[in-house]
């Protein structure tokens, strides 16, 4: 992955802030927005975000006078600018006059302005007209002093990731002459004979419109591809024009590293950032289907894990998360009382170098006017108002903590083409959730105090003792050959059922399941054997002690060169293999053919991480959130506790936020929902 990272100039020590809207509030009340970010140790806003209509009010006259005082007004308090480009949404005199601008959805409906990103990531005269705004943006702007990063567009994807109109029609053949090359490379790669679908001219072919039956799988999977690739081209054009205008200033724009949020394979958007940011809000009552639902503060930890995971280890900007309730949740449930704080720092533990919120000021008027911001409706005399400020206090107090990396011994690999994939219609079940299962894994090691890289196939695997691979359905060559590579040269694996059944076509590897896995795990799968919701089946190990169960999902499978470790006790495989373990080279490869519950998850992980010689970050109570990060002059390790009684913890250092001493190897009490971040000088 080509990074062209760039240390950015963030304020010193962590950044503080939010998205900061002034176009919503009178110009006497910008005045008392830059005290009261003084006041609360806010550092960083980004403004501009929804802008465009004010900044270009017809199409051929411009108004940067109210946005020249914003910038003079934040750089005369001391506060840095992440400046948009101002493209999110377009204004409506833009998609009056060109209709075509407007997204089409799957089954056909025009999506009109009124909510905000009304653009079709293919169209020409979007781009052309963006293309322009941040052209005059960095061209007005580039050299003022507040400006410190640029923010390209916002949440790209977040509410037009995927048009079927006739120009995303058009951009898709283009993308598909370019990955397949010739018609009968794309028939093949496709499967067209199934169903009569062989295309014999590249205009017959469309985006996986409305149709009468399943659409085809690999035209489904060809076209999230593209989806995700036009709106990354969109990315790459305005960072294009920042870049040549001011090619010092670094550039980011905000993921959406959270939930099931699935639509943009951002492993592959990294590379085209100099920072990466991330967006996060818990899930709350929005929550997914049945199922185990992780605790939001695991769902946290994976999210920022893998935000870390996508950055290549790199510190990270947390750009957007939530003082306390959303505004798009059926039940919008306030943050309880110390909440915040400890979201908040649990992404400084796992790597973020700055926590921001949407927004500063919570808006009067719009959609989002019950949404929470750092300044609520309330005024100063709130609970959040109070909240804000002792965090500033806190990330002001964990400055040298910035710059520091996260190192972990386990990697868990996390791939956007297999999500997509394995959740494909037409499945032998449709129970299967890929980021619900690579949490639960997650958060059987969450659990156990062990820290988790959260990564693409692509990463260098060398240094990890442990590398889990959860339903990893989708498997190329290369990353069939990298894992083997990996587990030979004395490396552990672990990996679960529907991994390495299908190609980048989404293809079967024949001759018996896992096809691209099954010399590295010694077994071979000849049937899947799903099971309907709510049945379980039981689980015996060959250690003595209460059995396991599992659920959604098992296989008739034999034996190769692996050994059993568990099998099933009952049901129609009764005796068959459930977990297996087998040598292969220097290494270990797992492999766990059903859906363990949580408990037998944690316990197979025990024997598993034994063998690997993967520990948790310190010897503390379960449950405890551990995490450390690594300076090349101190040590970081943060203790979270999110439970509501204290939980004790063996260690030793400077607390740095409360300057408290403690005695290396003494016991530590972390208090309920509190945390302590213990700096060790390195020798
Ligand atoms: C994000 C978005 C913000 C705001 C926020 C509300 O998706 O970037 O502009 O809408 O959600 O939670």
């Amino acid at each position: 992955m080509p990074h062209r990272w760039i240390r950015w100039p963030r304020p010193a020590g962590l950044a503080y802030g939010a998205d900061y809207n002034p176009e919503q509030w009178p110009e006497e009340v910008w005045h008392e927005d830059v005290r009261l970010m003084r006041e609360a140790g806010v550092n960083l806003v980004s403004v501009g975000i929804f802008s465009w209509a004010r900044l270009q009010p017809t199409p051929t006259t411009w108004e940067f006078g109210w946005l020249d005082r914003v910038l003079d007004l934040l750089h005369e308090g001391g506060i840095s600018v992440d400046l948009a480009t101002a493209t999110a949404s377009p204004p409506p005199w833009l998609t009056r006059a060109h209709p075509e601008v407007l997204p089409i959805d799957r089954e056909g409906r025009r999506l009109h302005h009124g909510g905000r990103q009304a653009w079709c990531p293919s169209s020409p005269i979007y781009r052309e007209h963006s293309l322009r705004l941040t052209e005059e943006i960095a061209t007005r702007y580039g050299g003022h002093p507040a400006l410190v990063l640029w923010h390209v567009s916002n949440e790209l994807g977040c509410h037009n990731a995927r048009c079927y109109c006739d120009v995303s029609a058009a951009a898709f053949r283009g993308w598909l002459r370019e990955r397949h090359g010739t018609l009968d490379a794309l028939n093949a790669a496709w499967g067209t004979d199934f169903w009569s679908q062989v295309y014999s001219d590249w205009e017959e072919i469309l985006p996986p419109r409305l149709a009468a039956s399943f659409v085809n799988p690999s035209q489904q999977l060809d076209f999230a591809r593209f989806s995700s690739d036009a709106l990354r081209d969109q990315l790459r054009a305005e960072r294009d024009v920042l870049r040549r205008i001011t090619p010092d200033v670094p550039v980011t724009t905000n993921f959406m590293i959270m939930g099931e949020t699935r639509n943009m394979n951002y492993a592959s958007w990294a590379g085209d950032v100099d920072l990466v940011s991330n967006d996060h809000y818990p899930e709350g009552a929005r929550a997914c289907p049945e199922g185990a639902r992780a605790r939001p503060e695991v769902e946290l930890a994976f999210s920022a894990d893998l935000t870390r995971g996508v950055a290549g280890g790199e510190p990270w900007l947390l750009m957007e998360h939530a003082t306390s309730a959303v505004n798009w949740q059926p039940v919008n449930v306030a943050t309880p009382p110390g909440g915040m704080r400890l979201g908040s720092l649990a992404h400084v533990a796992r790597g973020a170098d700055g926590v921001c919120f949407f927004q500063w000021r919570a808006s009067r008027a719009g959609a989002e006017k019950y949404h929470s911001g750092m300044l609520p409706h309330a005024g100063t005399r709130s609970k959040i108002w109070r909240d804000v400020v002792g965090l500033g206090r806190d990330l002001a107090a964990l400055a040298e903590v910035a710059g520091s990396r996260v190192v972990s011994e386990v990697a868990l690999l996390f791939d956007w083409e297999s999500w997509w994939a394995s959740e494909l219609d037409s499945h032998p079940s449709d129970r299967l959730r890929y980021r619900e299962i690579a949490l639960g894994w997650y958060e059987a090691l969450w659990q156990a105090g062990v820290q988790v890289d959260v990564v693409p196939p692509g990463t260098d695997l060398a240094g990890y003792r442990l590398v889990l691979a959860p339903t990893l359905h989708l498997t190329t060559d290369e990353t069939g050959r990298r894992l083997a590579a990996y587990v030979e040269a004395g490396g552990h694996l672990l990996t679960t059922y529907f991994s390495g059944i299908v190609d980048e076509n989404d293809h079967i590897r024949l001759g018996g399941y896992p096809g691209a896995f099954r010399d590295l795990l010694g077994v071979r799968v000849e049937e899947f054997f799903p099971l309907l919701p709510g049945v379980t089946t039981a689980v015996r190990t060959d250690a003595a002690g209460p059995g396991w169960t599992a659920a959604d999902w098992t296989e008739l499978l034999e034996l190769d060169t692996a050994t059993a470790v568990a099998r099933y006790a009952d049901g129609p495989l009764a005796g068959v293999p459930a977990v297996t373990v087998n040598r292969y080279g220097a290494g270990r490869a797992w492999y766990v053919a059903t859906q363990l519950a949580p408990e037998a998850m944690a316990a197979l992980l025990v024997r598993v991480r034994a063998e690997a010689g993967a520990t948790p970050a310190a010897d503390a109570a379960p449950g405890l959130e551990l995490v450390r990060r690594s300076g090349p002059e101190a040590e970081f390790l943060f203790a979270l506790n999110h439970s509501d009684a204290p939980a004790r913890l063996r260690a030793g250092g400077t607390d740095l936020l409360t300057g408290t001493e403690h005695a290396p190897e003494g016991w530590i009490e972390v208090p309920p929902r509190d945390l302590v971040v213990l700096r060790t000088r390195r020798p």
